[in-house]
C-alpha cells in the first residue's frame, strides 16, 4: 500500500508530529521530521522523499512559500498541505502551485491514508509521464545527432573524394580542366569557368568552361569591373553575387586566375544560394588545384635541369660526332609534325618534344673507331652500335621521372614486323612515339650524306619507307608520314 514510502513531516507542533510518525511507521514508512522551513528544505536536498506533508504555518517560513521552494528543488516530491485554518484563499492557492491535497487539522487517520495512496498514484502518473517525455526528447536528440553525424560522414567523404582525385593527375593532365570537373560533380552548379590574369595588360581571359545541358553562358561585362577585380585581387577572398560566386587561385601570393562560378537561380534570397558546405568545398578544390599547379611548376623546373644535363652529354657527342647533332634536330621537327598529323595525344607530342634530340645520348658509350668509321661496320661492330639505344634508355632511367621517355629511347630502333632490337617488340607494343621516331629517323640518315655513302634522293628515300611499311614501320605512320612529307614543297 503506503509501505516503503519517504515521509516528510513539517510541523512546529511536536504532538502532530509524533503522531504522524507513528502512524506512518506503523505502516512501515520511513519518515522524517523537521519544526522549520530550513530543516525541510535541507532533507529535501539531501534524502530521497517521496511526499512531503506541510503544515502552513511554521515559524520561520509560510507553508505556501516553503512549497514554492520544493517544487523549484524537486519536481517530483509529492506535497500535501495541512492547516487549522479552513482559509478558502489558502486552500485555492496551495492547490494551483502543485499541491496534491489539503488536509483540515484535525482529520481522521483513515482520511490520511486514502489521500496518502491516492497521491502516491497520481506521483507515479507524474513520474512515468516524465519518463516517457524524457524518452521523447533523448529519441529526437539522437535524431538530431544520427543527421549532424550524417552530414559530417558526408562532408568527410566529399573532402576525402576531392583530395583523392586531385592525388591521382598524372604530369599530362590540365589541372585546371580536372579543377572545373571536379566543381560540378561535388556543388549543384550550372555553369563554372575558370580565369588566367594576362601576364601583362593583368585582364582576365577564359581558360576553360563547362556548362550543365541547357546552361546559357553569362555575360562577361557583367562581372569584371574594376572594382570586381580589385576584390579578387584581396588574398584569399571569395565574392558571392547573385546567384554567382568568385573564387581566386593563388599560386605563392600570386593570383594567377578566378574560378566563376553559377548555380541556378531557383528563388531563394541571395545569401541562400550558397550554403556554407559550398563555399568550404570550393575553397578546398581551389586549394587543392593551387598546391597541384605548384608541384607541376616544380617538376617542370626539374625537367628543364635534367633536360639541360642531357644537353650537355649530347654536345660531348657532337663534339666527336657532328651528323648526330644535325640528325637529331631534323628528327625532332619531323617527329612532332608527324605526331602532330596522326592526331597524338598532347602529353605524347612532350615526351617527343624532349626524346627526340637526345634520342641517340646512348651513343655516347660506343668508341669512335666505331661511331666515327668512315667505312661499313662489320657484325661486332654493328653489335655494339646496336647498344646504343639500351646506353641511352640506361642513362635516362636514372631519372626517376623519366620511366615513360626511358621506354620510348629503349625502343627507337625496333620494327614493326617485330625484327628490330633491343627486344623485338612489334606493332602496339612499341611505344607509339618510338614508332614515330623510328620512321623520321630512317628517312633523316636515308637522306643525309655519310662519309661512307651518299644521300639518296627524297623521293627514293620516300618510295623506300613505303616498301617498308607494315615490315619496318607503322604503316599507319609511313603512310602519314609520306603524305606529310610529299605536300611539302620545300623540296
Ligand atoms: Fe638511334
Amino acid at each position: 500500500m503506503i509501505e516503503g514510502t519517504n515521509i516528510l513531516i513539517v510541523d512546529d507542533n511536536n504532538d502532530i508530529t509524533c503522531i504522524l510518525s507513528d502512524f506512518f511507521l506503523l505502516n512501515d514508512c520511513n519518515v522524517y521530521t523537521a519544526q522549520t522551513g530550513k530543516k525541510a528544505i535541507e532533507l529535501i536536498g539531501k534524502e530521497n522523499i517521496d511526499v512531503a506533508i506541510l503544515d502552513v504555518k511554521l515559524p520561520d517560513i509560510n507553508g505556501i512559500a516553503l512549497l514554492d521552494t520544493i517544487r523549484i528543488e524537486n519536481q517530483t516530491v509529492a506535497i500535501i498541505m495541512m492547516s487549522g485554518y479552513n482559509d478558502h484563499n489558502t486552500i485555492i492557492e496551495a492547490m494551483k502551485k502543485g499541491a496534491s491535497d489539503f488536509l483540515l487539522k484535525p482529520f481522521e487517520l483513515d482520511k490520511l491514508i486514502l489521500v496518502m495512496l491516492r497521491t502516491l498514484r497520481e506521483r507515479s502518473l507524474l513520474i512515468e509521464n516524465e519518463h516517457i517525455y524524457k524518452s521523447l526528447e533523448d529519441k529526437k536528440k539522437i535524431e538530431l545527432l544520427n543527421r549532424e553525424l550524417q552530414g559530417k560522414i558526408k562532408e568527410l567523404t566529399t573532402t576525402y573524394n576531392i583530395s583523392n582525385r586531385f592525388n591521382s593527375l598524372n604530369i599530362y593532365d590540365d589541372i585546371y580542366e580536372k579543377m572545373l570537373d571536379i566543381i560540378f560533380d561535388v556543388l549543384d552548379v550550372k555553369l563554372c569557368r575558370f580565369y588566367f590574369f594576362d601576364n601583362y595588360s593583368k585582364e582576365p581571359v577564359l581558360y576553360k568552361e563547362k556548362k550543365r545541358n541547357n546552361g546559357v553562358a553569362v555575360d562577361s561585362s557583367t562581372f569584371l569591373s574594376e572594382e570586381f577585380l580589385q576584390h579578387l585581387h584581396t588574398p584569399k577572398k571569395y565574392l558571392i553575387r547573385d546567384n554567382q560566386l568568385f573564387l581566386p587561385i593563388t599560386i605563392k601570393d600570386e593570383h594567377i586566375g578566378f574560378v566563376l562560378v553559377e548555380k541556378k537561380r531557383n528563388g531563394l534570397e541571395i545569401s541562400n544560394h550558397y550554403r556554407d558546405s559550398d563555399v568550404f568545398f570550393l575553397k578546398l578544390i581551389g586549394e587543392k588545384a593551387s598546391t597541384q599547379i605548384e608541384n607541376r611548376i616544380l617538376y617542370e623546373s626539374l625537367f628543364d635541369n635534367v633536360f639541360q644535363t642531357l644537353t650537355s652529354l649530347i654536345e660531348a657527342i657532337n663534339k666527336r660526332d657532328t651528323y648526330t647533332e644535325s640528325h637529331c634536330k631534323r628528327v625532332t621537327a619531323t617527329s612532332l609534325l608527324l605526331a602532330e598529323k596522326m592526331s597524338l595525344a598532347g602529353y605524347e607530342r612532350d615526351v617527343i618534344k624532349f626524346v627526340g634530340p637526345v634520342h641517340d645520348l646512348g651513343k655516347i658509350g660506343i668508341p669512335d673507331s666505331i661511331l666515327l668509321k668512315s667505312g661499313g661496320l662489320t657484325e661486332e661492330e654493328y653489335q655494339i652500335m646496336k647498344s646504343h639505344s639500351i646506353f641511352g634508355e640506361e642513362i635516362l632511367s636514372r631519372f626517376v621521372i623519366l620511366a615513360r621517355e626511358s621506354k620510348v629511347i629503349r625502343s627507337h630502333h625496333e620494327r614493326y614486323d617485330g625484327k628490330g632490337y633491343p627486344d623485338a617488340l612489334s606493332k602496339e607494343d612499341i611505344p607509339v612515339c618510338s614508332r614515330v621516331i623510328a620512321v623520321c629517323d630512317t628517312f633523316d640518315a636515308m637522306t643525309t650524306n655519310r662519309p661512307y655513302r651518299n644521300a639518296m634522293k627524297r623521293q627514293d628515300a620516300l618510295n623506300e619507307i613505303e616498301r617498308c611499311a607494315n615490315g619496318q614501320f607503322d604503316p599507319s605512320m609511313a603512310e602519314c608520314f609520306i603524305a606529310m612529307m610529299e605536300n611539302d614543297t620545300d623540296d
